[in-house]
């Protein structure tokens, strides 16, 4: 079909956040690469989004913590210039404390949420920055800024996702590549079950549908944000969260250590 803004490769595409994405991104134009482990899921999708839209979808089966697989999306997201949007949204969730972790599912997690989302957003900034173009959409979580109430391995793998952000950002918007961090909170998925969490425990006032949430997202990425927090009434509090942490910055590296630091104690 014609008048296509190129291909979006979104993964996590088979089900909630991804897949509503994977929608509204074939409404606004573009053809789309699929990707999550769940064939029928993609199918099913590729089949009712081309019927609606007419844009090209294709689907690639992938366990993204297979490093096997891993390769083979990150080599045809490098290599095809066709690709001009990646979604890198396939993550999982955990539910439980550190002294008592699963670490074999820990491990999949950081696979899943970290590494995977690491190695896409490389093949990506590579891909985007030589033809000078292209936007890079990473799912972050408000976690990333509340660690205190859920799983710290959950919460750290998502600050992770916000701070690659950050300085990916500084890295590729001189060459013309836009990048955003969305932090969703608690949004009604799949991945709560899958965490063995229900989120019906939470107030309902406290949970998103999937679909506003999007939507909100995508206005954000219009608006030009760099980070994206759909549910935050004020958008100037996180305008004044991080000009306070960039207030800190001339006096985080200095040659002396600070004055509270060099008193003298005295040991009993
Ligand atoms: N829902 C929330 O409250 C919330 C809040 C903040 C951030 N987020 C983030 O939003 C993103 C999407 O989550 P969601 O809420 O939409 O959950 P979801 O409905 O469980 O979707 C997760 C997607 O990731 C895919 N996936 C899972 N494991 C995979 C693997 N090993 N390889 C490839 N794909 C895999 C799943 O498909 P298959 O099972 O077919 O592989 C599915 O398409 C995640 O990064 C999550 O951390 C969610």
């Amino acid at each position: 079909m014609s008048n296509s803004k190129g291909t979006a490769l979104v993964t996590g595409a088979s089900s909630g956040i991804g897949a509503v994405y994977a929608d509204r991104l074939a409404k606004r134009g573009y053809d789309l690469l699929l990707v999550a482990r769940d064939a029928q899921r993609l199918n099913a999708l590729a089949g009712r989004i081309k019927a609606e839209t007419g844009r090209s979808v294709e689907v690639a089966a992938a366990d993204l913590t297979s490093k096997t697989d891993l390769a083979a999306i990150t080599k045809r997201l490098r290599e095809d210039k066709a690709i001009t949007l990646l979604l890198n949204n396939a993550g999982m969730g955990y539910n439980g404390a550190m002294a008592s972790a699963d670490l074999a599912f820990t491990d999949r997690l950081i696979d899943l949420n970290i590494t995977a989302v690491t190695h896409l957003a490389s093949a990506a900034a590579a891909n985007f920055s030589a033809k000078k173009s292209g936007t890079l959409i990473n799912v972050s979580s408000v976690l990333a800024l509340a660690p205190e109430i859920a799983s710290a391995v959950y919460c750290a793998s998502k600050a992770y996702v916000l701070n690659l952000s950050l300085t990916l950002n500084t890295e590729l918007s001189d060459a013309g590549v836009r990048v955003q961090a969305v932090l969703p909170g608690a949004t009604r998925t799949e991945i709560w079950e899958r965490a063995g969490i229900d989120v019906n425990k939470y107030p309902p006032e406290m949970i998103m549908d999937v679909e506003p949430m999007v939507d909100a997202a995508l206005a954000g990425l219009d608006l030009g944000e760099l980070v994206t927090i759909p549910a935050l009434p004020n958008g100037k509090d996180w305008d004044d969260l991080n000009a306070a942490r960039l207030a800190l910055r001339p006096n985080l590296s200095l040659s002396k250590p600070a004055p509270r630091y060099t008193k003298t104690h005295a040991h009993a």
